[in-house]
């Protein structure tokens, strides 16, 4: 049997009214494993990208196929850590009930978490390297063990393609460096998309790049094209690629 593809887009375009935010975006990712890159500038399209994969919109035209299913049929596959958005921290929740809730879609009609339940979110926090602060409120924590906790959340649920939103953004270097270094060895057993501003440090830890500004450039490489990053960010390949060593940057070969 032939393995199913990871992601299937075919000719997806997506708009808000009448602004087309994405135009005929194609995506084959194919292995199981390994981190997709996407950089692109605020307003390109990429967290709508994530919300196409996650079924939450409608592409107008065009195909998504996840794991050879529609993005709805498998959502129990795929987690999923949103964009930071000013979440409310004082809410008084800890840590364990914010990783259980990863297991709402699992824990049945009468969304009571049972023993399966507790041990997938033991695990999570286990692999996140959280799980002494288990019992602690989310809003007693620092930015980048929150993104822990959000990441165990999504872990949760035991998905095979975890999406990520700018999960780098408010960290230190130092914390940065950890969770890449925590997404580098989770991509050994799921395949990772995460969406990142951070150009210097996706040219370390991921296998692909895409850039998206409406369109998607992606050439199933690691290397970003210099045409496609001007293309992207509308601007001078000087301006923008001050951190992003010159292995990434590469001219077209046609
Ligand atoms: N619900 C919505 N209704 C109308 N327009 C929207 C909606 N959500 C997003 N947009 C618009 O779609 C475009 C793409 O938004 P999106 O959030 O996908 O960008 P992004 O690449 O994630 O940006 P950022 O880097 O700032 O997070 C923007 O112009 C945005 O204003
Ligand atoms: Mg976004």
């Amino acid at each position: 049997m032939t393995e199913k593809k990871v992601i299937e887009m075919k000719d997806v375009w997506v708009r808000y009214g009448n602004q087309i935010i994405l135009e005929a975006v194609n995506l084959d990712l194919d292995k199981p494993g390994g981190l997709l890159g996407i950089i692109g500038p605020n307003g390109g399209g990429k967290t709508t990208f994530l919300k196409i994969l996650l079924g939450l919109l409608e592409p107008y035209r065009g195909s998504v196929k996840l794991f050879g299913k529609t993005p709805e049929k498998s959502r129990d596959l795929v987690g999923y850590v949103p964009q930071y958005k000013g979440f409310d921290y004082d809410f008084p929740i800890s840590v364990w009930e914010v990783v259980l809730t990863g297991r709402l879609s699992h824990a049945g009609f009468l969304k009571r978490y049972g023993q399966e339940d507790k041990g997938a979110a033991l695990k999570a926090l286990e692999t996140v390297e959280m799980l002494e602060f288990k019992d602690r409120q989310i809003g007693q924590l620092s930015g980048g063990q929150r993104q822990r906790v959000l990441i165990a959340r999504a872990l949760a649920s035991h998905p095979k393609l975890l999406l990520l939103d700018e999960p780098d953004s408010g960290l230190d270097p130092h914390m940065q460096d950890e969770l890449y270094r925590l997404l580098g060895r989770l991509k050994k057993d799921m395949a990772i998309v995460m969406v990142t501003h951070d150009l210097s440090a996706v040219s370390v830890y991921v296998d692909k790049i895409a850039c998206l500004n409406r369109k998607l450039h992606y050439h199933n490489s690691k290397e970003i094209p210099v045409e496609d990053l001007e293309a992207t960010y509308q601007c001078p390949v000087e301006l923008i690629a001050h951190g992003i060593p010159h292995r990434v940057l590469g001219r077209h070969k046609n």
